[in-house]
């Protein structure tokens, strides 16, 4: 047991960074953090006759699904480094878990280039978080680590996550043919974003905890 007083960010800083939004906050995901997101990934993220994204996690029956959530979190976090990291953050809206953000990036101090990837529970979505979270770590990544380059990309299928692309600026950038179900074949909108395009929100993010863990990200 952890002894009073003491946190694991003091061994692991990534640990100790927080985002907030006016709605929103976002920390990376730790173990205290797995039943709220199970539970959210059980009750449903999005209608089971179209999969949002590329690896169609989402359809493995029930007990494959906790299993596969549980070793890809454990797995992504320990397979982190300054060279490739990635954090996936937890989005909580007035304290209860609503949904995933997660940026990622490869040599990014060479790169400043990062990617974004999120999901929302179905009974939060349509209410402008998704919008807000994405909002929150482009302006962690261009306003903090100084990225000059975010990437995205979404199924032409998936209106919301295109919209909530366009409503931030994302140009379009290219497009690839996938097979995102065995047998079914789907394209998908490549997405980038500069800070020059970025529409930015009337707030800024509050970031804390990042000086003591800028070697995670490479800097
Ligand atoms: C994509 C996702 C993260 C967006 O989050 P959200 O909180 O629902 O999005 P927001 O409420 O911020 O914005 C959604 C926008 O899409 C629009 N939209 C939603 N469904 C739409 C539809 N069927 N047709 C047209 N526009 C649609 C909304 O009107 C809104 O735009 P507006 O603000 O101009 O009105 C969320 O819907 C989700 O988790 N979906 C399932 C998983 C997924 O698709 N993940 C992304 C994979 S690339």
């Amino acid at each position: 047991m952890t002894p009073p007083g003491r946190v694991l960010a003091e061994y692991w800083p990534v640990f100790g960074l927080r985002l907030a939004t006016p709605r929103v906050t976002l920390t990376p995901m730790r173990d205290d953090d797995l039943v709220e997101t199970l539970d959210l990934i059980l009750a449903g993220i999005h209608d089971p006759g179209r999969m949002p994204f590329s690896m169609p996690w989402t359809d493995a029956p029930r007990d494959e699904l906790i299993a596969n959530t549980l070793r890809h979190y454990w797995t992504s976090r320990g397979a982190s480094t300054p060279a490739r990291w990635s954090v996936p953050f937890v989005v909580r809206l007035r304290g209860e878990l609503v949904g995933m953000q997660n940026i990622v990036s490869t040599d990014f101090a060479v790169t400043k280039t990062v990617m974004t990837g999120s999901w929302i529970g179905a009974a939060h979505q349509g209410m402008g978080i998704g919008a807000e979270m994405r909002s929150a770590v482009i302006q962690f990544a261009f306003d903090h680590l100084r990225a000059v380059r975010a990437d995205s990309g979404a199924f032409t299928d998936n209106p919301a996550s295109l919209r909530v692309s366009e409503k931030l600026g994302y140009l379009p950038d290219g497009t690839e043919v996938r097979q995102r179900r065995p047998g079914e074949r789907a394209v998908e909108q490549r997405l980038t974003l500069t800070p020059r395009e970025f529409r930015r929100p009337g707030w800024d993010v509050q970031v804390t905890g990042l000086a003591a863990c800028r070697s995670y990200f490479g800097l």
